[in-house]
């Protein structure tokens, strides 16, 4: 089935990206929030990014006029009621998302596709808010952040998604100009479930002072050309998301990897959460990483 009006519900930080990313391809875009202002800032920020790339000569006003002409905001979920597509980038929170669904699928016609942006929950559990005929066309569509510069899509298989759907979503993502990977409906789907533990040996690392915090860094990016080094990362994620994500990891699989070093309770404890706070392994001023701090 050829997707031509995508519907998005949330314009927050990853429902704005996949709508300008989508408004962009050529799809006509229907975004849903709850409020004005939060819609007007959603808005506001892929028209300051489409103002940027014509500040910088890559893209020409005509061009920018005809992405806005098909990006249109909304309060009432009805004006989705005939998109072809429908991703929920609604906070992550169950309650919300099978609320959120369940209106979406009463208000969609019956061969529209339901997909959820959710990083963590289960595909089959938010399935539950859907009725039976629903099922073959619901699957995760997994963006990362920034959407407008990542390259990557999860498609996330939920119990019972059809091949069609599937065949879809790929074509979708490849109209984006991303790249899709199908991903198993389990924590962490692919990309996280590679690159959790990761960071957490990267954590027990530096607990074992096996090197400097630095050290580790640089080794990472300069040895195994990664674009930022294990802790640096951590510190741009947050500990204390690093922290529960480790958690419901380790619930879900059991295996030591998985599980959170003392180190890192230790810093979320003391307040050093990483970019957010200011401090974590490293001092922030900003977006700006200054020095290592004493562990
Ligand atoms: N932030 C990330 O790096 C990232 C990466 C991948 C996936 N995700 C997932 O994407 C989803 C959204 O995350 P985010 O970071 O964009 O959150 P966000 O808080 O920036 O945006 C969520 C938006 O949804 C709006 N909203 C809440 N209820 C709504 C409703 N009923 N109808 C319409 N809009 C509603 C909120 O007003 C808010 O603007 C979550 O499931 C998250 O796990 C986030």
């Amino acid at each position: 089935m050829a997707i031509q009006r995508i519907g998005i519900v949330g314009c927050g930080l990853m429902g704005a990206g996949i709508a300008q990313c989508a408004a962009e391809a050529g799809f006509e875009v229907r975004v849903k929030e709850v409020e004005q202002a939060f819609l007007d800032k959603g808005l506001g920020r892929i028209q300051a990014a489409w103002d940027r790339a014509v500040a910088k000569g890559k893209l020409q006003d005509g061009q920018k006029a005809e992405y806005a002409q098909r990006l249109r905001g909304t309060l009432d979920l009805a004006s989705l009621g005939d998109c072809d597509l429908v991703i929920e980038a609604v906070p992550e929170r169950l309650d919300l998302k099978l609320a959120t669904l369940a209106d979406l699928d009463r208000t969609l016609g019956p061969s529209a596709m339901l997909c959820s942006n959710t990083s963590s929950l289960s595909l089959a559990q938010l399935g539950t808010a859907l009725g039976p005929g629903r099922l073959p066309r619901l699957a995760g569509l997994h963006f990362f952040n920034p959407v407008p510069a990542m390259p990557l899509v999860e498609i996330v298989r939920a119990l019972g998604t059809s091949e069609a759907t599937v065949a879809a979503l790929k074509e979708f993502v490849a109209r984006l100009g991303k790249t899709a990977v199908l991903a198993p409906d389990a924590p962490g789907f692919v990309v996280n479930r590679l690159l959790v533990p990761y960071l957490l040996d990267a954590i027990r690392c530096a607990e074992q002072r096996l090197a400097t915090v630095e050290d580790l860094d640089a080794a990472m990016k300069l040895g195994a050309g990664h674009p930022m080094g294990p802790l640096h990362l951590s510190d741009f994620i947050g500990l204390d998301t690093m922290a529960s994500v480790a958690d419901v990891f380790f619930e879900a699989f059991g295996e030591a990897r998985f599980k959170a070093p003392a180190l890192l309770r230790q810093l979320v404890a003391a307040g050093r959460l990483g970019r957010k706070s200011g401090s974590g392994f490293y001092r922030w001023e900003g977006d700006k990483r200054m020095e290592a701090l004493p562990l």
